[in-house]
This record gives structure tokens, sequence and C-alpha cells, in this order.
């Protein structure tokens, strides 16, 4: 099983030697190894990227690859070669630049060659991927906001193609539960002593869900 952890920070603040949402991919990972030790995991840091936005051009109708942003393509190539996906988002006013640009493109290139041939389907279609935000604060209303702010506007990417296509075009979201549909949240990593015995409980049973629906 190979799962890839997307760090959607871009956190170059002096003095800084990891980011939050790198920790918490290290985290996943741990976790996994735990159970899995045999997995095949890594972190693909965003901020390691020179990402463009999406201008738009349509030049990727004919090859579904950016003509423009060779670290984009770089980045695709990767995910797909991984059988899940985890995506670690901090709250960025509201979600990382970069992370929003690699959404436009993974969407770009797989609605314009579908313009041209209704049958088209992207490689990414139906990887599982999990969705974990966080913020600078752990309160409860926090948690909601970031959901609200954070984990909404990735799941609406993931959805943005109307009923019966939704799970034919992009990768698939894995919630948690009808009260967490669009992935979870969880507490600033400064504060992991604090967690909450439920917190933790629901970052590993998380993790474990996003697995096993690989897995099946
Ligand atoms: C541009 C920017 C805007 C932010 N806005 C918020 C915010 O509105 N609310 C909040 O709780 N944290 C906000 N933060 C704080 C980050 O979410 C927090 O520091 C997080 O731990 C950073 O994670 P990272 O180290 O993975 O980048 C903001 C950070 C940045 C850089």
């Amino acid at each position: 099983m190979k799962i890839l952890c997307i760090s959607a920070s871009n956190n170059f603040r002096d003095g800084l030697s990891e980011t939050s949402s790198f920790i918490i991919c290290q985290r996943i990972i741990d976790k996994v190894k735990k159970k899995t030790p045999q997995a095949d995991c890594a972190i693909l840091e965003l901020k390691e990227y020179i990402l463009t936005p999406c201008v738009n051009c349509i030049k990727c109708l004919d090859n579904s690859r950016c003509v423009i942003n060779d670290a984009f393509n770089e980045i695709y190539e990767k995910i797909l070669g991984y059988d899940v996906l985890f995506i670690v988002s901090p709250h960025y006013a509201p979600i990382p630049s970069k992370l929003c640009m690699l959404m436009e493109k993974m969407e770009s290139i797989w609605f314009n060659p579908w313009l041209k041939d209704n049958t088209y389907q992207p490689e990414i279609v139906g990887i599982p991927t999990g969705v974990i935000s966080h913020g600078g604060t752990g309160r409860e209303g926090g948690l909601r906001e970031y959901e609200r702010i954070v984990n909404y506007p990735i799941a609406n990417w993931l959805f943005t193609i109307p009923k019966p296509y939704e799970n034919t075009r992009q990768l698939k979201l894995v919630g948690f539960n009808d009260d967490w549909k669009y992935g979870i949240n969880v507490p600033p990593v400064k504060d992991f002593e604090e967690w909450s015995v439920s917190q933790i409980s629901m970052f590993e049973d998380y993790i474990a869900k996003v697995i096993i629906l690989t897995a099946s």
C-alpha cells in the first residue's frame, strides 16, 4: 500500500524546522506504520514547489498536463504513483495559495480534455483522499470554523461535478461520519499533549477509515 501525505503549508518562518502540516503528516505516517509496517509512505511538501496559477490557456486539452508549469506536472505524476492520499491544510485565510493552484490545475486538466471527449476520465479518478485541516486554535468553535473555511472548499473542489459523475473525475473524498462529512480537523500540534482522548481517537479512526477504504 502506498500513501502520500500532501503538506499544504507554505510556512518559511525563520527558525522553523518543520511546519505544523509536516508534523501532522508525520503523525499520519507513524500511525499507518504502526499497523502496517510494510506500507510505503511519503510526504510531499507543496512549499518546495514553484506552482503557478491556472491561466486558462486550455493547452492541457491535448495531453492533460500543464504546458507552463513543470512543478505541477511533477506533483501530479507523483500523486499517480500512490493508492491513497491525505491533504493536510492549515487555515491561511482561507487556504494556502499553493493548494489552490494545485486544485485549479487538477480541475482544468480533466475538464478541458473532457469538453473535447465526454468519455474522458483522468488517471487520478477515485483515489481515496483524506482531508485534515488545522489552524491557530484548538477551541471547539475554531475547529468547526476550519471545517467550513478549509475542509469545505477542498471538498467542494472534489464535488464540482454534478451527480452521477462526481466520483468519475476527481480524487474521492473520504468523510469521517455524518457529522464530519468533509474530513476532520485537529488542534494545533504545539498543544499535542493537550489533545483530548476524543480528538486523538478521531484522528486515529479517520486515518484507519481512509486506509481501509483503500484496501477494500
Ligand atoms: C496567511 C495566514 C493566515 C492565517 N489565518 C489564520 C486564521 O484566520 N485563523 C487561524 O486560526 N490561524 C490562521 N493562521 C495561522 C496558521 O493556520 C497556523 O499558524 C498554522 O499552525 C500554520 O501551519 P503550518 O506551519 O503548517 O503552515 C494563518 C496563517 C497564515 C500564514
